[in-house]
């Protein structure tokens, strides 16, 4: 009997400001995927940080270690065939960079939005913490976000629907581009 190699799975790695669409558009995507039996996995910042980085804060240092931790699950998994979602504002070009580099079939997909529509959607209420003062280091607000200067995709979330998001993630998830 012969072992056939599992096929490299895809890495997409959505980048953004907090509120941007990230986690919208990652688990929408996944969830296609999931339908169309595509093995899937989808790593959010939100859940990494209650599990694997429990107990990061957000200095630069601890933003890389959970961008480089996020980064060697997605690795793992595609190594076996996985197709990936990334969800994570991953600030600092460089890292993002060095990561994406070291793993195969990847997307950079920065997902855009202005700062002044994030603070006005605040979705967890951070941006007006932050603005007040009440959280150190916020991405966008007291903390650097460095924007990708190629990336794969770059979807301005304050112009653009999510289903017309989906329609141009589709192909790079390698499903066709509308949904029958
Ligand atoms: S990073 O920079 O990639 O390590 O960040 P990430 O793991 O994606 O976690 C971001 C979520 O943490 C919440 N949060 C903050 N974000 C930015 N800056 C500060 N100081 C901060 N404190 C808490 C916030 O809800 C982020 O989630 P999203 O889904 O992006 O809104
Ligand atoms: P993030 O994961 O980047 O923090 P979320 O996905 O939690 O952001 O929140 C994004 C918010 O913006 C949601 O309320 C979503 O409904 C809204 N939104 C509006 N237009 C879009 C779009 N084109 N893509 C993604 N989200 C959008």
């Amino acid at each position: 009997m012969s072992a056939a190699a599992t096929p490299e799975g895809r890495v997409l790695w959505f980048t953004g400001l907090s509120g941007a669409g990230k986690s919208t558009l990652a688990s929408a995507l996944h969830a296609e995927l999931l339908a169309a039996g595509v093995k899937t996995e989808l790593l959010d910042g939100d859940a990494v940080r209650e599990n694997l980085s429990k107990g990061l804060g957000f200095s630069k240092a601890d933003r890389d270690t959970n961008v480089r931790r996020i980064a060697f699950v997605a690795g793992l998994l595609a190594q076996h065939g996985v197709t990936v979602l990334v969800s994570a504002i991953s600030p600092y070009a460089d890292t993002r960079r060095e990561v994406l580099a070291a793993l195969p079939n990847t997307a950079e997909i920065f997902v855009d939005a202005p700062l002044e529509t994030v603070t006005e959607r605040d979705v967890k209420g951070l941006y007006l913490k932050a603005i007040a003062g009440e959280i150190a280091h916020f991405t966008g607000v007291s903390d650097p976000y460095e924007a990708p200067t190629a990336p794969d995709l770059h979807l301005r979330t304050d112009r653009l629907s999510v289903e017309e998001c989906l329609s141009l993630l589709r192909p790079l998830a390698g499903l066709k581009e509308t949904v029958s």
